[in-house]
């Protein structure tokens, strides 16, 4: 499969999500995360879908099994294509969830552990003992094999996850930055061409483009990037 790209869209306002929708014009992926859900509410994410745009809602659904399965039902009926899940709500919480989805076109990704988190941070304020690299790769099997459809992890984590859960699950990755952008407060980067030649199969980018005094051309110059790493 192809690598694909997602715009975030990390903004406030509807006249700002629906102008960078326009402006990202051949982009068929956009993210709707928590920021602009919550500002705006389902109207946005019915919008977006209105303007033939493919929504990934990145709300990181963290509940009881019933209440995040009733969410994630929610969700597909929104016409959403992908949506996130904390893979530490457990085996019953996803296995819920692919039952509320079921029938449905709504994927589930489940996020491991958030890249905000070091080591001694989930050993000494989470309470894991485990290294994050070894709880990326225990959640992403338990997330996959309970029904996940995939995984959202850093570019540099993709080896890990997929040697977790085999070819088939799709693998997301923000932190992408193309050369001739800057890094912002992103640490561990890749470029789309190297996470797409690493196996990611969605590539997720915001301030490239959002902040780029074009972002049209911020768009194109990433997906003629990764066009010669398509297989
Ligand atoms: O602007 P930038 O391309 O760095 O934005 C990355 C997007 O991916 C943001 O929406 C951010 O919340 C999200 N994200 C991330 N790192 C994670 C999970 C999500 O940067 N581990």
């Amino acid at each position: 499969m192809a690598t694909e790209l997602i715009v975030g869209l990390d903004v406030d306002t509807r006249d700002e999500a629906l102008r960078a929708v326009k402006s990202c014009g051949v982009c068929r992926w956009f993210k709707i995360g928590s920021q602009l859900f919550t500002r705006c509410g389902p109207d946005i994410v019915r919008e977006v879908r209105g303007m033939g745009k493919e929504v990934f809602l990145d709300l990181k659904f963290h509940d009881i099994p019933n209440t995040v399965a009733k969410a994630a039902r929610a969700a597909a009926d929104l016409g959403v294509s992908l949506f996130t899940i904390h893979a530490a709500g457990g085996r019953k919480m996803i296995e819920a969830t692919r039952a509320a989805v079921e029938g449905t076109s709504a994927r589930i990704l489940a996020v491991t552990v958030l890249t905000s988190l070091s080591d001694a941070m989930l050993r000494d304020e989470v309470g894991l003992p485990e290294t994050a690299a070894e709880t990326v790769f225990r959640y992403a099997k338990l997330a996959t094999d309970s029904g996940a459809h995939g995984i959202v992890c850093s570019s540099h984590e993709i080896a890990v996850v997929r040697e977790a859960v085999g070819p088939v699950p799709i693998i997301v990755t923000p932190g992408i930055r193309p050369v001739w952008a800057p890094a912002d407060d992103q640490s561990r980067i890749m470029t789309p061409a190297e996470a797409a030649r690493s196996g990611s199969n969605f590539i997720v980018v915001v301030r490239p483009i959002l902040k780029h005094a074009d972002p049209a051309q911020a768009v194109n110059l990433i997906l003629e990037e990764l066009a010669p790493c398509h297989p």
